[in-house]
């Protein structure tokens, strides 16, 4: 078991009706709030209002339009400018995770006297920021109860999911009510997105029997409430569940004592939503099977006869490639019955820029140092692959 130095500072209020606190919470930390939103969802389920209206006597300045996959040019520019012009106290997330990313790279850049890119960038390192508190609307990422922020910057194809200590939010409201809306495409893709983070964990070379049941569990809760949220959106304690695997999924919890992964699917995702601008869980749902089976070896095999045996009850008495094999192919049929598409052409991704993007990948992720090491080959492997 490895050691670990593990903290996180999030405060998280979850239930029905929670936002009730909202006014509570924000007086700790100051009059002027800038409300950072997308692009529009917000407003049609009677958030925005609902925010407003508790919120009466604050000074709130208003960021809007954030994008999925966050872009650094207008919105964390965008954003910084508002909070330095108007000496904003404190910065309230409303959304999914690209408005919460998109703040948490704006805190730690109203902070900071350069550019903020050399933050995303670890060029520098931030000192202090403003705090974060959001109210999260769409259950996938685990931004709400995590230190890390993706920011794209389309110009050069770069699409950085960089972790600070800095970006943990000071509080994060849950309440699963506000998941209601989010579509059927949303819904699948933040479950296999965050099916995605417990897999990154839970392929790692040295793991505890702790670690691996908390996985093993997170992903059939994952399949079974996704299904259960897909059949009726307005199912509470379906989208409960899943609203709280998710927030569990990235913080490292999933992990402590275990070895790192060096989480390559989600090295390899971030490049095609940078290059195409993908949704984010889409791309890991179309990834994961195909980087499951490059790397599937006689070193790998019993790590995946554990998970086919565990997640997907996989008759034990097979030959274990048999297992391991059954097992990739039930992770890509789960995907796939949740209506995600499950090649990269369905997504608008041809053959043109693979090699493009698996240079970008192989220079900028370091997959030299993954759970099995990448190189450029391989990964133009895993993606005609997923063609
Ligand atoms: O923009 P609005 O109008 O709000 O609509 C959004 C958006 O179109 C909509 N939506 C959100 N809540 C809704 C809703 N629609 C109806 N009802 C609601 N209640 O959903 C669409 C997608 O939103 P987005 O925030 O982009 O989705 P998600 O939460 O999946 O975030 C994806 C981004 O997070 C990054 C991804 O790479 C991607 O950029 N990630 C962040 C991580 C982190 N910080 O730890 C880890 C992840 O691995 C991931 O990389
Ligand atoms: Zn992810």
């Amino acid at each position: 078991m490895q050691n670990f130095d593990y903290m996180t500072p999030t405060r998280l209020i979850f239930g029905k009706g929670v936002i009730e606190k909202l006014p509570e919470v924000m007086s700790q930390f100051g009059k002027k709030i800038l409300l950072a939103y997308g692009g529009g969802s917000i407003k049609k389920i009677g958030l925005y209002d609902k925010v407003k209206s508790l919120l009466q006597g604050y000074d709130i300045y208003e960021l809007s339009g954030i994008q999925p996959n966050p872009k650094y040019d207008p919105s964390v520019i965008s954003g910084v400018k508002i909070c330095k012009e108007n000496d904003i106290d404190v910065i309230l997330a409303v959304g999914g995770g690209s408005v919460l990313d998109c703040s948490k790279a704006i805190a730690a850049g109203a902070k900071y006297e350069g550019e903020t890119w050399d933050l995303i960038s670890y060029k520098a390192f931030a000192k202090e920021s403003l705090p974060i508190v959001d109210i999260i609307t769409l259950a996938a990422t685990g931004s709400e109860y995590d230190a890390g922020g993706v920011i794209s910057r389309t110009e050069t194809n770069d699409k950085i999911g960089y972790v600070d200590p800095h970006n943990y939010p000071r509080v994060s409201f849950l309440d699963p009510t506000y998941t209601f809306t989010v579509s059927a495409k949303q819904t699948a893709a933040g479950c296999a997105d965050a099916m995605n983070h417990v897999m990154e964990q839970y392929f790692a070379e040295d793991t505890t029997l702790l670690n691996d049941g908390f996985c093993e569990s997170m992903l059939k809760s994952l399949m079974v409430n996704a299904v259960a949220a897909l059949k009726n959106p307005e199912d509470y304690r379906a989208r409960a569940e899943m609203m709280l695997c998710c927030t569990y999924g990235c913080n490292g919890i999933l992990s402590l004592g275990n070895s790192g992964s060096g989480w390559p699917c989600h090295a390899i995702e971030h490049a095609l939503s940078a290059y195409y601008d993908i949704t984010h869980g889409e791309g890991l749902a179309i990834i994961t099977p195909r980087w499951m089976k490059h790397i599937l070896s006689e070193r790998t095999v019993d790590r995946f006869v554990k998970y086919g045996v565990n997640v997907f009850g996989i008759d034990k008495t097979l030959d274990k490639f048999e297992i391991a094999n059954r097992a990739i192919d039930a992770t890509y049929e789960f995907f796939r019955s949740i209506n995600i598409p499950m090649h990269l052409r369905e997504v608008g991704i041809d053959e043109s820029r693979i090699g493009e993007m698996a240079h970008h990948i192989a220079v900028n992720e370091g997959l030299e140092n993954a759970y099995v090491p990448l190189t450029e080959t391989d990964l133009i492997e895993i993606l005609t692959r997923s063609l």
